[in-house]
């Protein structure tokens, strides 16, 4: 058993400035990286108010208060025009846009699929794909320079179409990818007519392509569930695939009965290609990342991968404890979803702060998750904060990579169960270095992503481990 030394690794990461931007320092810092924004009093105070041209935002970073906005006052705060776009562009019927009743139907519809069980039974999927990423790996010569960001981009796509679509896409993947990327670039920023508040009936930017996008995947996965929905109903279940769109064709609304219509099967699938796709892939990239920067965690990894991964069977996402202790680290430090945002529907209290309807709710889980009051050296890598037994001491609404309340991650297991998964194998096959040159550094567009990418040299492991690992050791029980 390796031991962490007292090694304080410090990833990077803005510095807040010291002041608050005025309004055109902040329109153009928002434009080119919204987490620059954020100044040294939103780490320190729980609740902060900021006028804005047309309405009063308040940036919540006090867990009674996010309780209140996020679970105990929920109906009160619908999700703003902001996230709606950044998150949900084109997927106005999936369950991340709908509200209201609309939302109540299809989450108690949609939650069974991604019950516990549902996703562990997803993992044979998850290691085909990570296996099929190991070989490709193997065949490049040893030194070569890849992106892993755009590597797991691929990764995590991979893995929503084997458990969506296990029987294949039906046409070309590389052209659904590219429409995939075509979606994001656009989708992706949060414009100034969005931050001025021009009505969403303006068209913005980009909006064209967008509808373009959007046609040929409905038409892509319309032809795909004609052709499922044939087969379940020619072979009544038997031979037909158990994944993703076969539960969602057959999920039930518990209380009527009533299953989804088609277009709320396609803006799901949709949904869940865009909400777990770049999220978790930059969630396994920033793990990558940090684990390349402190040899004592990697060396855990490796060891822990070795022993658990030889037995591939039930339930090895939970074995791997110190791989999914790093992977909440990453989280923790570099949230893919950096902000959360509500519009207050009527007026309300939090804390002493009286909230106006039609306010702007900020709750952003990179600055929760680096407040000064809530955390102790907040900035530096430590995943023991994660391990059993410390786990338990982070108070429940100081970390929210998930968010939390009704409307909190439907995915979530999905996604800490494959980037556990992938970490840990990914880890065991391959050293992944950094290239010395290479500048890390995060932004936020949709998610919060390596700005340059992250390139590293690959480089196969020996069965023997890695021989720095075996002088760690040596060092560790001298
Ligand atoms: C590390 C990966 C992921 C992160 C960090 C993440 C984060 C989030 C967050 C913060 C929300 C809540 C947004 C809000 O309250 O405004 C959310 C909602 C959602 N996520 Fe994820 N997500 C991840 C992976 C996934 C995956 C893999 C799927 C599906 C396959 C998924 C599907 C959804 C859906 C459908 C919602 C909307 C739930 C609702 O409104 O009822 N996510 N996600």
């Amino acid at each position: 058993m390796l031991h962490c030394h007292e090694m304080e690794f410090l990833p990077p990461a803005p510095d807040p400035p010291l002041s608050r931007p005025g309004l055109i320092k902040l329109l153009i810092t928002l434009k080119r990286n919204p987490l620059e924004c954020w100044s040294a009093d939103f780490f320190e105070e729980p609740i902060a108010r900021v006028r804005l041209p047309f309405t009063e935002a308040f940036l919540v970073h006090d867990p009674g208060a996010i309780r209140r906005v996020l679970m105990d006052n929920s109906r009160n705060y619908r999700k703003d025009p902001i996230q709606r776009r950044v998150l949900s562009s084109g997927l106005s019927d999936g369950l991340l846009s709908v509200e209201g009743e609309r939302w109540e139907i299809q989450r108690r519809t949609i939650a069974p699929i991604f019950a516990y069980r549902t996703v562990a039974s997803f993992a044979p999927a998850m290691l085909k794909a990570a296996n099929e990423l190991v070989t490709k790996w193997k065949r490049i010569a040893p030194d070569t320079t890849v992106d892993i960001a755009a590597e797991m981009a691929l990764l995590t796509l991979n893995v929503l179409a084997l458990t969506i679509f296990s029987d294949g896409i039906g046409g070309d993947l590389d052209d659904f990818r590219s429409a995939m990327n075509a979606y994001f670039s656009v989708v992706g920023r949060i414009g100034m007519l969005d931050l001025l508040g021009v009505p969403q009936s303006v068209p913005r930017p980009g909006y064209r392509r967008l509808r373009r996008t959007m046609a040929y995947f409905e038409q892509v996965i319309d032809t795909i569930v004609d052709t499922r929905r044939e087969r379940l109903a020619r072979h009544a279940g038997d031979n037909v695939p158990n994944d993703l769109l076969t539960l969602l064709l057959q999920s039930m609304d518990p209380s009527t009965g009533r299953r989804l219509g088609l277009r709320e099967v396609r803006s799901n699938i949709l949904t869940f290609l865009s909400a777990g796709h770049e999220t978790t892939a930059n969630a396994l990239a920033w793990s990558i990342f940090l684990l390349s920067q402190v040899p004592e965690w990697r060396c855990r990894v490796e060891e822990e991968a070795a022993r658990e991964l030889a037995d591939a069977s039930d339930g090895l996402a939970d074995r791997l404890v110190v791989t999914k202790a790093v992977v909440e680290e990453a989280l923790r430090l570099y949230p893919p979803i950096a902000a959360l945002s509500r519009a207050a529907i009527g007026a309300d209290i939090l804390g002493d702060t009286m909230i106006s309807p039609r306010s702007l709710i900020v709750i952003a889980p990179y600055v929760l998750h680096r407040h000064r009051r809530l955390w102790s050296n907040p900035d530096a890598f430590d995943p023991a904060r994660f391990l059993p037994g410390a786990r338990s001491e982070i108070p429940r609404f100081a970390y929210l990579p998930f968010g939390i309340g009704p409307r909190t991650c439907i995915g979530a297991s999905f996604a800490l169960q494959e980037a556990t998964i992938m970490l840990a194998l990914l880890t065991h096959n391959f050293e992944m270095r950094l290239l010395p040159d290479a500048k890390v550094w995060p932004m936020q567009r949709v998610t919060l992503r390596p700005a340059n990418g992250l390139p590293m040299l690959l480089r196969q492991r020996t069965a023997h481990g890695t021989e720095d690992c075996d002088e760690l050791r040596l060092n560790a029980t001298s």
